[in-house]
Order: structure tokens, then sequence, then C-alpha cells
């Protein structure tokens, strides 16, 4: 089988799973215990923190290790929303971030805070003079994704991380869950307060992410118990994980030109462009690893079987909504016209790719498109 469902998920790399074995075997112990196989375990855990600290370029600030993006996600909305209320309760988003910001940000407004959803254009863009509109002295957290997981638009973090800054003392968050290891991920040079990472998504193990805070970001905690990473996230910290999430984290950065992606992408682009009955939603520079097409009058969901069928595994939009009957948020915000709204296609890139298997794509997306022209 093919696999083009990478922004889903990915294989884990062998070498992480090595070192999560070996770091296992070896540092097992609570690393909150006082004996000497705690104080070990807790030096491994400090080490693979100060690495991944130094490949965000937040080597000032904090890593909260938590079990995934979801929870990054709600521990930066809720937690960074609570801890600023005295300054204000107004919050800005975007109508096309993923469900654990936006239900987030639901639970915000039920609690009494304000939110404003930034609309998109028809390549998911934000517009940064609507930004600019609904900066407010009382906007106290900012949070707006890097790479759309759905269509791949990357946001101008940077621009926004200006505008930010200029007209508001909010902290500013973004979910870059599907841009590290793809596009460089710079605490620094993005501008950013606060990031969210995911590890199964650069081959590294699932239920494992982090959520990186500038210095003197201190978000309150959303889950309780016994106080550990600084108050922040109780519960027994996993130093394997931690360790396996470093190594994830270091592999995928080397990568982060992603040229071979870019090449596959632009070579589907070309494919898919002969075809009338196909809409390209993914942006011309959008993330080189997510194209994201649109079949007229037809269902996604009859394509994945296609190529499925014929050994290639694409998803529907994205892996959460990919169950949902109705088109996505992100498909009602770019405003896709009613005959392309179900048939909506991802086809995402990881490391186990090869070009030949862009080759065998282009074969089988050939006799669908034959299929579909003699009515199926
Ligand atoms: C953009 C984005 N944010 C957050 C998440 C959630 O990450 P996790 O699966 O680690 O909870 C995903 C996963 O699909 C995602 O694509």
């Amino acid at each position: 089988m093919i696999y083009f469902d990478n922004s889903s998920t990915t294989r884990p790399d062998e070498s992480v799973l090595e070192s999560f074995i070996a770091a296992n075997m070896k540092y097992y112990a609570n690393p909150a215990s006082l004996h000497v196989l705690g104080r070990e375990a807790e030096a491994l855990l400090k080490r693979s923190k100060e690495q991944m600290l130094k490949l965000i370029d937040n080597e000032s600030g904090e890593v909260v290790l938590t079990s995934g993006g979801t929870e990054a996600n709600n521990l930066a909305i809720l937690g960074i929303a609570e801890a600023y209320r005295s300054r204000g309760n107004h919050v800005i988003t975007t109508q096309i971030e993923h469900p654990s910001i936006l239900n987030a940000c639901i639970k915000l407004e039920e609690i009494g805070f304000e939110v404003d959803y930034l609309a998109v254009d028809a390549q998911g863009l934000i517009s940064i003079e609507e930004l600019e509109k609904k900066l407010r002295k009382d906007t106290i957290l900012v949070s707006i994704m890097h790479v759309n997981n759905e269509i791949g638009t990357i946001q101008p973090i940077r621009q926004c991380a200006e505008l930010i800054k200029k007209s508001s003392r909010a902290v500013f968050h973004s979910d870059c869950v599907q841009s590290f290891g793809k596009l460089p991920v710079s605490m620094e040079s993005l501008g950013l307060d606060a990031i969210t990472v995911s590890a199964h998504k650069m081959n590294g193990l699932k239920n494992s992410g982090a959520l990186f805070l500038k210095k003197n970001v201190t978000p309150h905690a959303i889950n309780f118990g016994g106080g550990q990473e600084n108050g922040l996230r109780s519960g027994t910290v996993s130093v394997p994980n931690a360790v396996a999430m470093a190594k994830a984290m270091r592999m995928s950065t080397i990568h982060e030109d992603s040229a071979d992606y870019r090449e596959w992408r632009n070579l589907l682009i070309d494919a898919c462009s002969l075809y009338e009955n196909i809409r390209i939603l993914s942006p011309h520079h959008g993330a080189p690893h997510i194209l994201s097409i649109s079949f007229k009058s037809i269902n996604g969901e009859v394509a994945v079987n296609y190529f499925q069928e014929h050994g290639i595994i694409i998803s529907t939009s994205s892996a959460c909504s990919s169950k949902n009957k109705n088109a996505g948020h992100v498909i009602e915000a770019i405003g896709l016209e009613n005959k392309f709204k179900n048939g909506v296609i991802r086809v995402s890139f990881g490391n186990t790719n090869t070009k030949d298997e862009i080759a065998e794509f282009i074969k089988v997306l050939k006799s669908f498109m034959e299929l579909i022209e003699r009515g199926m």
C-alpha cells in the first residue's frame, strides 16, 4: 500500500522506537522520585527538553509535555485565557482552526469570554487588515494555526506577530502541529509566545505532544493532581516519551526544506490541472506536504475507496472530520461551490514516500477520471 495520509498520522521512525525502548528499559523510574534512579531519569528528561527547546528556538522558555496536540491546544486556549483574564476577556482565532482550538474557544465563550473567529478567503488565508480591526486593548490571546491540516494554507504568522505586538498585549499562540519539520518553526523568527506540536505527525509516537511557552508566559493549569511540569500538567511524566519526541523533532528538522515534497506536490498539481472536474483547494504556495483537491459531483469517499482498491491510501478532508457526512468547517469557510463540497480528498506526504509513488497516484487518478467522465 502507498500511504498518502501522513497529515492524519505518520509511521513512527525506527530510530524513534529504538530510543523509546532503550529509555524505557533504563530510565523507567519516576523523574519526580528522590532516589538515584529518579534523579537519572530527571536528568534525561531535562536533556530531552533542552534539545526540544533548542530545536524550536526557545532556549530561555519552557516546554510542557502533553498527551498530544489536542491537549497542548486546550492548555494554550483555556489556560492562557484564564491566566490573563485580569487584563481582558477578548480572544481572537480563525474559522479554520483544528477542533481542539475551536471547541476550547466555544468553552471560553460559555464561561464569559468573547471570541472573534477570523474569516478566510478561498485559499484559506486570513486577512491582516481584519486582524488589525479586531485587535483591542482587552485582547488577551490570539491563536492562529501555522499550517492548516485540511488544505495546507500557510498563515503569515510573522506579520501577524508584528501587528499583535504593536497593537495589543495579547499572547500569540500558534498550532504548529502540521508545520513543524516541514517548514522552519522558530519561536523567535515567527515572533510567537506559545507553540503547539505533536509527535505523531513527524514520525514520533502517538499521544505525545508539547506546548512550548516563551519565558514569562504562564497559563493556568487545566488538569489537577501532583503538580508535575511546574504545576502545568499533572501526571507522572514519561521520560521515554520525552526522549522519543526530542528524537522525532530532531530527525524531522533535518529535512525541513521539504524539497521533495514541493516537487511531488507540483507534479500532482500539474496532473490535476488537466481536469475540469477537479478543483485544487490548496493554495499554490501552501504547505509542501499537503494537497487537497475536490471532484465535481462525486463523493470524496468514493474516491478514497477507488484509490484504496488500487493500493493507495488517501483521506477525505481531515481524520477528525472524515467520518462526518457534512462538508467540514474548513470547506465551508473557504466558500467552495456546492458541486465540489462533497468531493474533497487530501493527499499528504511523509518520509516513507517516493517519487515513483507519485507517478502511481497520477496513473490511478487518470483511470478514476476516465471512469467519472464515462459516468462511472
Ligand atoms: C493542526 C492540528 N492541530 C492539532 C491536532 C491534534 O493533535 P493530536 O492528534 O496529537 O491530538 C492535529 C491532528 O490532527 C492537527 O492536524
